[in-house]
């Protein structure tokens, strides 16, 4: 007979030290691939998004010649930095401290009052620092080192898992996109994303339409792969109703949720692909921003299918928990909204002398002991 699994395999410090937390923001978030946005969102030459990637910023920019280049968010005088998040399209990156200029290719253009302030300034030496960009699947990714390896390289292995899309061809939504400020740490987020044995009890009344006892999913490398059919009776609604073919053959409809290390979910659907991008602000406190894109003929069939499903839920159990709360989570039908409770009270619970982990799901929380055991290894075994 098999035992269940010993937790905890991380300490609760690891959930709730500063410590950890700056450690962890050099040893994993400086040290991978980070998401840095949609391919659309960098189209036009001047164009950038500056992103943060652990211990650093750093802005990805289109050059006049159509190249996209990424550089370390620093000016090179006194290392300011030099562009905000998002702002206008411009042709060349001008520091506010000083304005010391730039070309969009990195270069140091123009020192202001240079013969009497710098008579002696090597301006090819002081270039910003150049940092790795990539486009994968439609989505940017940056990462600190110029010399990383490449993001096939890092992905690779999981590629073939990630659900049938062509994430290229589809349209951002644009009233999809999302934002939460959840008051927990990453990690947690991340282990309820690859809870598997959850789904069927805080998600009851929410994510029924799928069947969760024929899930598949595992890691390859620091990846997490997922992926549930749609129950039965949900998918012969679906067939029934669809008013169009759908997007994707019937036998590979269902939800794909992978977790790319880390800390990036995607979701796939029968009709829309969604990027869950998380990033830690604190020991307890995380944001996720959610964006979703559609196949460009399903967005009318998603309203509809919207709706389907809206109705096909709330004919499910709704509210776990009696209320007379109006605010009540576990009410809300929302299935972001469950989880996010779940986290929060979660972390919650951390702080309490009284707090000790409990035995562990042979299965459905395996995803969550082996995410541990990476988070481990990258923070150096002891942490
Ligand atoms: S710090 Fe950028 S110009 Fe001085
Ligand atoms: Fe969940």
């Amino acid at each position: 007979m098999k035992k269940n699994a010993a937790m905890p395999i991380l300490p609760v410090e690891a959930y709730s030290s500063q410590d950890w937390y700056d450690r962890e923001q050099e040893r994993i978030f400086s040290r991978t691939w980070a998401f840095a946005g949609l391919v659309g969102d960098v189209s036009e030459p001047g164009q950038y998004v500056a992103v943060q990637a652990g211990l650093n910023n750093i802005f990805i920019v289109m050059g006049e010649d159509g190249q996209l280049r990424a550089f370390h968010n620093i000016c090179r005088h006194r290392g300011t930095q030099l562009l905000r998040a998002v702002g206008k399209t411009r042709k060349v990156i001008t520091c506010p401290y000083h304005d010391w200029t730039y070309s969009l290719e990195g270069c140091l253009l123009a020192v202001p009052d240079r013969r009497n302030q710098f008579p002696d300034l090597d301006m090819a030496s002081l270039g910003l620092k150049k940092a790795s960009v990539a486009s994968w699947r439609g989505m940017l990714w940056v990462h600190p080192d110029e010399n990383a390896d490449s993001v096939e390289k890092w992905f690779g292995g999981v590629e073939p898992h990630l659900g049938p899309h062509k994430v290229e061809e589809l349209v951002e939504y644009k009233k999809g996109r999302a934002e939460y400020d959840i008051a927990a740490n990453w990690k947690i987020v991340v282990e309820n994303y690859i809870d598997g044995y959850h789904l069927a009890h805080l998600h009851s009344g929410t994510l029924s339409m799928y069947d969760h006892k024929r899930i598949e999913s595992g890691f390859v490398g620091p990846h997490f792969f997922f992926w549930e059919p749609l129950s039965p009776e949900y998918a012969a609604d679906v067939e029934k109703k669809a008013p169009s073919p759908l997007v994707i053959p019937a036998e590979q409809a269902g939800a794909w949720v992978p977790m790319l290390f880390p800390g990036i979910g995607l979701a796939e659907s029968e009709d829309s692909w969604s990027v869950f991008h998380l990033t830690p602000l604190a020991p307890a406190r995380t944001r996720v921003v959610v964006r979703t894109k559609m196949a460009d003929a399903s967005l009318l069939a998603f309203a509809s299918q919207s709706l389907r499903s809206y109705n096909f839920w709330s004919n499910r159990v709704r509210g776990k928990y009696d209320s007379e709360d109006g605010d009540d989570p576990m009410a809300s039908g929302d299935f972001m909204q469950e989880d996010i409770y779940a986290c929060e009270q979660q972390q919650r619970s951390l702080a309490s002398p009284y707090f000790e982990h409990g035995p562990s799901a042979l299965k459905g929380e395996a995803g969550v002991r082996q995410h541990q055991e990476l988070v481990m290894a990258w923070m150096g075994g002891s942490g």
